[in-house]
């Protein structure tokens, strides 16, 4: 097996707790010298397992595309987390994330036609005018923190308001979304007083499922137009879903709709911090921009850095050997920075197109649900931002040390009005 040239160790959290600039300056020269290499398993909530295999890292944008669109060769059932956890807490947490087909179509059915892009076309009057009044607010209440003023608002309205959940408990369940893929950072662990990650995590799973399934008996005796409905109500093979399957997905559903777009609008503030120039060029022009702004603010933010396959059999990538059963994970992020897909990659460019960035994915089934969902709200967010407060800074992020989410903690704002 090749390994990798030496740069900074990729299974190191020390590596995670990086900006993406850092890492890329490792990403690059694997991307050329050694785009399929071993590396050791990761440092993670488990430790640093000794003896226990490695995984392969993909990172170029080809060979992501490649093991995403053949889910029969690289399967996510045995798992499609970059570092490990206990079994029961990824069971309790991914659902049909972490499934293959036929399995996986079913599940995904359940709730998929409510993403689809007429649906989201619906709410995008509803997405705009929550846009609107998160922005008025932030502008009403000064500088402070951009994440807690305006990334995280939006995301937590839309997702917890299609699910049924009354308001009063959304900001608790989005803090415990958060804190379940946050288990890393020893910050967040002393902020909570907690030592060991797992112990955070199953805090986290437990004030998550907990109103979860309450929501979940109160829509089987009274059902209403929601997405909690149509889970308690599905049946697959003839069989309802079991409480265990729906607080999976109300977990997977959870931590997907919030964290993600969150980020992305928090790094895009950081973006358009440092590219005055795409900031003007797109507050100038934002019916003719906005569309192409959207995709780049998701290639730059990258905001799921990894998933994990498995080999189902031997196989080859990358000029490497592949065993059945090894573990293949692939970084988005890298794929995001190809040169042989993009030009200038480390330039933000709101004009860039075409623009076939992986940031919702590599392609084929797992293809991330919530796309249409989270495009349209960070075309909304950025047209209510950049008609109000074109001139505002943001300050340096503080950074999530993670190697699942490319999180944002807190950054501050000013407003120049
Ligand atoms: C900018 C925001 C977002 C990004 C960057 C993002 C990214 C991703 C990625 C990388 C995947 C895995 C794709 C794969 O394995 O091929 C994924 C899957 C998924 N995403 Fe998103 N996501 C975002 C927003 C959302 C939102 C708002 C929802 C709303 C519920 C959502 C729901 C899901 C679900 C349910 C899956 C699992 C799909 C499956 O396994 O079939 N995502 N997302």
């Amino acid at each position: 097996m090749t390994t990798a040239p030496d740069q900074l160790d990729l299974s190191s959290l020390d590596f995670w707790s990086r900006s993406t600039a850092e890492r890329e300056e490792t990403f690059a020269p694997l991307r050329t010298e050694a785009p399929v290499s071993w590396h050791p398993a990761p440092e993670g909530v488990m430790g640093r397992p000794e003896g226990e295999g490695g995984f392969w890292a993909v990172v170029r944008h080809a060979d992501i595309a490649y093991v995403s669109k053949n889910p029969k060769l690289f399967c996510s059932r045995q798992g499609v987390q970059f570092q490990d956890a206990p079994p029961d807490l990824l069971e309790a947490s991914q659902s049909f994330l972490a499934m293959d087909s036929p399995r996986h179509t079913q599940l995904r059915k359940i709730v998929g036609s409510a993403f689809t892009p007429k649906r989201i076309a619906k709410l995008e009057d509803t997405i705009a005018a929550r846009a609107a009044t998160i922005v008025d607010e932030m502008l009403e209440h000064g500088d402070g923190d951009f994440v807690q003023l305006v990334c995280r608002r939006l995301p937590m309205a839309m997702i917890y308001d299609m699910m049924g959940l009354p308001v009063e408990q959304q900001s608790d369940l989005a803090e415990a979304a958060d804190l379940l893929v946050s288990a890393n950072d020893a910050e967040v662990r002393a902020a909570h007083g907690v030592d060991d990650p797992l112990e955070l995590m199953g805090q986290a799973m437990f004030a998550l499922t907990g109103p979860g399934l309450q929501l979940a008996e109160e829509r089987r005796a009274h059902p209403q137009d929601d997405l909690m409905t149509a889970l308690v109500q599905a049946e697959v093979d003839g069989q309802r879903l079991t409480d265990a399957e729906i607080g999976a997905f109300f977990v997977l559903l959870s931590v997907a709709g919030n964290d993600t777009t969150r980020n992305t609008i928090a790094h895009t503030a950081v973006a358009l911090t440092e590219f005055r120039d795409e900031r003007r060029r797109l507050a100038a022009d934002p019916d003719a921009l906005m569309g192409t702004a959207v995709e780049e603010m998701v290639r730059w933010a990258s905001p799921v850095l990894t998933f994990r396959r498995t080999a189902t059999e031997d196989t080859e990538l990358g000029g490497q050997r592949i065993a059945a059963g090894d573990k293949v994970v692939m970084f988005y992020e890298s794929g995001n920075r190809d040169t042989e897909v993009f030009a200038d990659p480390l330039r933000f460019d709101v004009g860039r197109d075409p623009n076939p960035h992986q940031g919702f994915g590599g392609g084929g089934p797992h293809f991330c649900m919530g796309n249409q969902l989270a495009r349209t709200q960070l075309r909304e967010v950025w047209r209510r931002l950049l008609a109000v407060v074109p001139d505002f800074e943001v300050g340096e992020p503080a950074r999530l040390t993670s190697n699942f989410v490319n999180a944002v903690k807190s950054l501050p704002i000013q407003l120049h009005r």
